[in-house]
């Protein structure tokens, strides 16, 4: 972490999890055991049917409702889609997008992650943009060209004023609910580079104001060693984030002073 250039997030993503009572109810959970976070940000991003749900019920604990994907069009035939000016007047403030299992499973591509990313900016909602490489990937050596590649056709056309209210997640695929963690040395390396790439590509300033977060298996036990690489300025958290307790012992570890 670096928390003199740039924020720390310490975000959930719930995936297909939790109704909007049980969101009421975690919420009301997360309440009793979180502290002031004063040193990061928490975002919890929840399936787009429980926004209003969760908008309400984290209105006054200082938690940003995130999304987990959005449309890139404005509005139209799009039948069963969801837009991010639909997002943001429900109070959205993040929406992840290019999740690998969105592209695994629904057809995202680097194109797709590049219009999404467009259009949450010009809504006015941070995208947390998620690259990472699969385990053949990784033992072919391929990972950094792969990761450039990912970084750079997300933010393919994005000035850079609007860089800066980009977060980018590096998710290697083989760590994501596997529970195998990439080790720090690995996380931290690939975060370095994310921001090395955003450096090519804006300059220095840009780049250090860039967040930069983890994610892959993130849980109580291993979050210290992975925030204390200089590059890794937060998590995306998946499983660890669906129980108060263990989410909040996340966000104690990034939010010492
Ligand atoms: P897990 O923390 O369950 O491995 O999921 C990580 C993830 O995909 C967050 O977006």
């Amino acid at each position: 972490m670096n928390r003199r250039y740039r924020k720390t997030i310490i975000a959930g993503n719930w995936k297909m999890n939790k109704t909007a009572t049980e969101t009421k109810k975690f919420a009301e959970q997360l309440k009793a055991v979180l502290p002031k976070a004063k040193w990061c940000d928490v975002v919890v991003c929840v399936p787009a049917v429980n926004i209003q749900a969760a908008v309400k019920a984290f209105r006054d604990m200082r938690v940003s409702v995130g999304a987990e994907n959005l449309f890139y069009e404005k509005s139209g035939a799009y039948t069963g889609e969801v837009s991010a000016d639909m997002l943001k007047d429900l109070g959205v403030k993040y929406v992840i997008i290019g999740h690998s299992e969105r592209r695994q499973y629904f057809g995202e591509t680097d194109v797709s992650v590049n219009k999404k990313v467009h259009a949450a900016l010009e809504a006015g909602l941070h995208p947390i943009i998620c690259v990472g490489e699969t385990l053949e990937q990784r033992e072919m050596g391929i990972t950094m060209e792969l990761i450039a590649l990912q970084v750079k056709a997300a933010l393919c056309g994005v000035g850079a004023e609007k860089v800066r209210k980009c977060v980018i997640a590096y998710e290697p695929v083989w760590a994501i609910g596997t529970g195998k963690t990439a080790t720090a040395a690995q996380a931290g390396e690939v975060c370095t580079w994310i921001r090395t790439t955003i450096r090519r590509l804006y300059g220095a300033r840009v780049a250090r104001s860039v967040t930069i977060q983890y994610g892959g298996s993130m849980k109580p036990s291993n979050a210290v060693e992975l925030l204390a690489q200089p590059d890794v300025d937060g998590g995306l958290i998946g499983g660890a984030a669906l129980k108060a307790d263990e989410f909040t012992a996340i966000v104690n570890a990034a939010n010492q002073d």
